[in-house]
């Protein structure tokens, strides 16, 4: 049945007035709070633009120093959770444990705190997520993977702190930096899919862990979030093919069988570059050099994104980039959505918080194309 009010993927569709952010395809820019994501990956830190979202003012200096002291003061997790993590089958996957941590979470709070809407303990309860996120991501995953634990190094800033329980030892400068641009490239992105999900439950008056904890199951899929993960992998089976001499055919094969190619389209660029990707295409040259096949890797990126341009008129979006610089500074490939979750925590909480202080419930209606008139 066609009816004009019907968009499949609710498409175009107008979902909220927001402060926060939005797409401008005409200008080509993403705009945070009025302010340009692409110069604010360039000349801020993650924990300037996370302060941006949550409180509305881009800090100072000083300013930043504090919320980000504040924030590595919160970093730990009760002693429970590490128990939990070791409870969870080895085949549980990265983003499910992060989504029950999360969950989990929610019962460390008294239940009338957990359920009050106001921004005041909407905000607390954010900084706890936004603070307990990369502890969660990295601890469960290394428990899955029969890993040793390692806690939050408090004394280290918030990027540094992520990238050490990564690695389990000191970062370097150059992975610590990668890693910030990183998780201010995924920080917010208008109403994709995960935020959508946070509005959704967020307007039922239900609890901000909750809302988050929606967001990872929709982060999850790789038509999300999870793009990054499959796109790592495609280069990875390039490289096995026979690297970069193969990379032009492999993906010529893959689009005479229909396959969608990770990394590439996005709903409201489409046809357009993502300004992300567009700027962080070129640290991949820059740090080509950090692993022995780096040049290769570098090499299949632009011979995928040039067949791509050519046949389908489409252009990477940030998954693409981000794939490869996870890669080049030794992410293991299951912690690529979840930290991605992690970044996006800053915009997702600042979403819940909004769509509470000016609430109406999400409730839209169908076309029924079911059958009338039975009976039991
Ligand atoms: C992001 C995405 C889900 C948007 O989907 P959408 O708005 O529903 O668009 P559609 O899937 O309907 O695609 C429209 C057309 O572009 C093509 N297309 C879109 N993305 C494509 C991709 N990554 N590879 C190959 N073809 C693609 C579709 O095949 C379709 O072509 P057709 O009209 O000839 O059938 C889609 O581009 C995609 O699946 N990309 C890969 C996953 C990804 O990188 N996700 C991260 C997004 S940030």
């Amino acid at each position: 049945m066609s009816n004009p009010n019907y968009k499949p993927g609710l498409e175009g569709v107008i979902a909220a007035i927001t402060k926060l952010s939005y797409l401008d395809t005409e200008e080509e820019q993403i705009i945070v709070r009025g302010y340009d994501l692409i110069e604010l990956i360039q000349k801020t830190s993650y924990i300037q633009v996370a302060h941006l979202l949550v409180y509305d003012k881009l800090p100072s200096k000083e300013e930043a120093r504090e919320f980000e002291k504040k924030l590595m003061a919160m970093a730990d997790i009760p002693e429970d959770m590490y128990k939990m993590f070791q409870l969870m089958p080895a085949t549980t996957q990265a983003m499910d444990a992060l989504r029950t941590g999360i969950s989990f979470l929610a019962g460390y709070e008294d239940p009338d705190y957990l359920m009050d809407t106001s921004t005041k303990t909407n905000e607390e309860k954010a900084l706890k997520i936004l603070a307990k996120a990369p502890t969660i991501a990295v601890n469960s995953f290394r428990a899955i993977h029969k890993m040793p634990f390692v806690k939050p190094d408090k004394s280290l800033g918030y990027a540094e702190n992520f990238i050490y329980m990564i690695k389990g030892s000191k970062p370097s400068d150059v992975e610590t930096d990668t890693l910030d641009k990183i998780l201010t490239a995924y920080i917010e992105h208008e109403m994709p899919n995960s935020t959508f999900a946070v509005r959704v439950v967020a307007s039922t008056l239900s609890d901000i862990y909750g809302s988050v904890a929606s967001a990872v199951a929709s982060l999850k899929g790789p038509l999300h979030g999870g793009a990054n993960e499959a796109a790592m992998k495609m280069f990875l089976e390039v490289m096995e093919k026979g690297g970069p001499r193969v990379a032009e055919s492999y993906i010529m094969d893959k689009l005479a069988r229909k396959d969608k190619i990770m990394g590439f389209g996005h709903r409201v660029y489409m046809k357009k570059y993502d300004p992300r990707a567009y700027l962080l295409k070129d640290y991949i040259p820059q740090l080509a050099h950090l692993k022995p096949e780096g040049k290769d890797l570098a090499e299949i990126y632009t011979t995928i994104a040039n067949v791509m341009e050519r046949e389908k008129g489409l252009f990477p979006n940030a998954d693409y980039p981000i794939a490869l610089l996870y890669y080049l500074i030794n992410v293991p490939i299951d912690l690529y959505t979840p930290i991605f979750l992690c970044s996006r925590t800053a915009g997702l909480v600042a979403h819940h918080m909004e769509q509470q202080e000016n609430n109406r419930l999400f409730r839209p209606r169908v076309i029924y194309e079911g059958p009338r008139g039975l009976h039991p």
